[in-house]
């Protein structure tokens, strides 16, 4: 049996489906062929994002070749169901020791009393928090798109599937985030049973603490969504929402953090940590990725390293990109680049169409290559432009 056209799906990509699936399982094509042909298209997807490509992409990174072995290990398909030191199976005194010590790294660099890392995405996370502090039927108050609300905290998303009813924040454009006096009286309202914050853009830090004082008065908690932002947290460019006041903090770790792809949450609050740790087990998840975990303990690592230093890189590149800074949104740029894990080498300047390395940050902006070291924008004819093979396609 084959799988039948999917009349739902945009046309463009049901084109697209018969033709990859002609062109690698048609007529004729051995198992052996159709197994080298996934290797060979792994591999220059390889090419194009870590040496054709300087990718733009601020939900895409660089993964540590030390945390990108473990990815392949033999870890990830091992069953571990349980607590460590109580688990159901055996031969688990290895993996056991790995997701105790991920955990740990992660409630350190963030500052929390309790680290989940069973979760396998952020949109997961946000779901597990969900369930952690609201029931079906609820209603919770969260960014709307104009400021880059993600969808699994709407209809669409985890909360909708999950029964609740999203009702938009007011939004303050300036502060590209909530309007707060117009967020207390929607809340007194509503009566929310959580406020989230945080999304896919963000242009500024967020008012966290004011955020929980409206919380607090309507007897809502209040979820961090640092999906995009963790990099910036876990390098103390921006201040923690953990300290700030949010009872949760979610993200995915493969966008600003650099990790593998998987989620993550947090927490101080010790009744919410209970019930997240069995939503996480024996909730949603039997078993989870043993090498995710480990890749994400290694980059954790790298963060407590040097993370400071990389962050910082992070939002001076933003600074003092021409294009970035003059017109984020025209230029596509809509969060810093990612270079490489904290830890590891960045590119050469060589490597970036023949860059000098002489050009301070900060020098002239009629300079015809961005400030930036390690920023391959120049500047053209036509204005500033990315080089060719630095677009990801
Ligand atoms: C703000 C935000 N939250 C959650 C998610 C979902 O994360 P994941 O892709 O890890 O499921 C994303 C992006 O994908 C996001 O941008």
């Amino acid at each position: 049996m084959h799988q039948t056209p999917q009349p739902w799906v945009p046309a463009e990509s049901r084109t697209r489906v018969a033709e990859i699936s002609e062109r690698h399982l048609g007529e004729g094509r051995t198992m052996a062929e159709v197994v080298a042909g996934i290797e060979s298209l792994v591999s220059a997807s390889d090419r194009l994002h870590n040496e054709e490509a300087f990718n733009l992409n601020p939900a895409s990174n660089v993964l540590n070749p030390r945390a990108a072995a473990l990815l392949a290990s033999g870890a990830g398909p091992r069953t571990s169901l349980g607590y460590a030191g109580a688990k159901y199976e055996m031969g688990l005194e290895h993996i056991e020791q790995v997701e105790v010590v991920t955990a740990e790294l992660a409630a350190r660099l963030f500052n929390a009393s309790f680290a989940e890392v069973r979760v396998p995405s952020g949109a997961m996370a946000n779901l597990y928090a969900f369930m952690a502090t609201s029931r079906p039927g609820q209603t919770i108050i969260a960014s709307p798109e104009t400021i880059g609300g993600h969808v699994t905290h709407h209809a669409a998303g985890a909360a909708g599937l999950y029964g609740l009813t999203t009702v938009d924040a007011p939004v303050d454009g300036d502060a590209y985030s909530y309007d707060l006096d117009a967020l207390a009286h929607l809340a007194r309202e509503v009566r929310p049973s959580l406020i989230t914050m945080g999304g896919s853009l963000n242009l500024f830090e967020h008012p966290v603490a004011k955020v929980r004082e409206i919380a607090d008065e309507v007897g809502a908690r209040l979820l961090f969504d640092a999906a995009h932002v963790c990099g910036m947290i876990a390098g103390k460019q921006w201040a923690n929402p953990l300290d700030e006041g949010a009872h949760l903090m979610s993200m995915s770790t493969y966008k600003s953090l650099g990790g593998p792809s998987h989620g993550l949450l947090l927490s101080n609050d010790d009744q919410l940590s209970e019930s997240i740790d069995a939503i996480a087990f024996p909730g949603m998840t039997a078993n989870f990725d043993a090498g995710a975990v480990a890749a994400l303990g290694v980059t954790l690592a790298d963060w407590i390293t040097c993370g400071e230093g990389y962050a910082a890189e992070m939002r001076d590149w933003r600074t003092n990109c021409p294009i970035a800074a003059s017109n984020p949104s025209r230029a596509g740029l809509a969060s810093p680049i990612p270079t490489s894990s904290p830890c590891s080498p960045a590119p050469s300047a060589e490597g970036l169409q023949g860059r000098g390395s002489s050009k301070p940050p900060g020098s002239s902006p009629r300079a015809s290559v961005c400030p930036h070291p390690r920023c391959p924008v120049s500047r053209t004819a036509s204005g500033w432009a990315l080089p060719r093979s630095s677009v990801a396609v």
